[in-house]
């Protein structure tokens, strides 16, 4: 017995040297071979032998050779698995092949795109379509068309960049309601999706660039109920159907009469004095809008005796803040992705 175990420990030291300089898989099929060959492999010999033996010595002995059996079998599959991976063509792979693969981040539209869309589809159900300006205006459409004549105070609420004294970035949406005018005659559903710009310190609300959303509508008859109905449908669509919605007086240049839509509290419901959202007023005020002023469709050649229209504007960023309960208007713009993905569709 002694002997055997002597025999078994030298084959396994010749088997490894001689599998060490295995370099392709044919030479590790004939170095496996001299050991597991059914007919003349080394074990199946030594299994023979066993024959020989008293049963009382033979299942011991029949150990050892299965040690030899299983100290082949484990390395020939190992550097089987090995040659495999580094041949041409096949990248050698680490870990467990099995587990399932791991995905890439293939991108998802911006927040604010989503949100945008949110709103652009449910005006498209009422008609409207949608329409684009440049981001570099003139003084002519952002201000002087819409009514702002060059002094007047009303132009201090929307500073910005000036590139020439005539060229500026522009502060809001509004002048392509002027150029949509130039271009097509009434009836006019539009509304105008963009960035805008305004010179600001960026802080929790406010951003030196941002979207809007505009709208116009005009036809012979529009009157302010229609403005109404399809401001109402607009928001209760946006948020939910019993949302309470109020309409305040103010005042834009270019709209007349003019209002200021607010909608109540999503947090408080107007019930918690000390809301951090609405002050704890009740409301928030989500959007301008107004009667276009006859003025204004009279520097773009339509009679205000005939046609009449509504206009409104909102911003993206803040009405998605509050619908969202976002907090600060910077992480729009940020890029971090553990911010971003939260709006993603999967
Ligand atoms: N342009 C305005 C702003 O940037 C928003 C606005 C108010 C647009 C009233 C309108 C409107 O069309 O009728 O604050």
């Amino acid at each position: 017995m002694k002997d055997l175990k002597a025999r078994i420990e030298k084959l396994k030291r010749d088997f490894d040297k001689a599998l060490s300089g295995v370099k392709d898989e044919k030479s590790l099929q004939e170095v496996r071979n001299i050991y597991l060959s059914r007919k003349r492999g080394a074990v199946k010999l030594l299994f023979e032998e066993l024959k020989a033996l008293k049963p009382e010595k033979r299942a011991q002995a029949g150990q050892l050779v299965n040690s030899l059996k299983k100290h082949v079998v484990a390395k020939v599959s190992r550097l089987k698995v090995k040659l495999a991976a580094s041949k041409p063509g096949v990248r050698a792979r680490k870990g467990d092949l099995t587990l399932p693969g791991v995905r890439g981040y293939w991108g998802a539209p911006h927040p604010v795109v989503l949100f945008q869309q949110k709103i652009e589809n449910i005006f498209i159900a009422m008609g409207f379509s949608i329409e684009e300006g440049p981001e570099i205006e003139t003084d002519y459409y952002n201000f002087e068309a819409l009514n702002f004549p060059p002094h007047h105070p009303a132009r201090d609420d929307w500073d910005t960049l000036y590139i020439s004294d005539d060229l500026l970035l522009r502060t809001h949406t509004s002048p392509v309601q002027i150029r949509a005018m130039e271009r097509r005659k009434p009836p006019i559903r539009i509304i105008v999706p963009g960035k805008v710009y305004r010179r600001e310190t960026p802080d929790p609300t406010h951003l030196p660039m941002f979207y809007q959303v505009e709208g116009l509508a005009v036809d012979k008859g529009i009157t302010f109920a229609d403005l109404k109905g399809t401001l109402e449908h607009f928001l209760k669509t946006l948020f939910y159907e019993k949302l309470k919605i109020r309409f305040r007086p103010s005042f834009f240049p270019f709209t007349e009469p003019s209002a200021e839509v607010d909608i109540e509290c999503l947090v408080c419901k107007g019930k918690n004095e000390q809301c951090r959202v609405c002050g704890g007023s009740g409301w928030k005020e989500i959007l301008g809008s107004g009667m276009v002023d006859p003025q204004v469709l009279k520097n773009v050649n339509i009679d205000p005796e005939q046609y009449s229209g509504f206009a409104f504007g909102m911003g993206i960023e803040r009405t998605a803040m509050f619908a969202y309960q976002i907090p600060d208007m910077r992480y729009f713009f940020e890029n971090d992705l553990r911010f971003n993905r939260q709006f993603s569709i999967k």
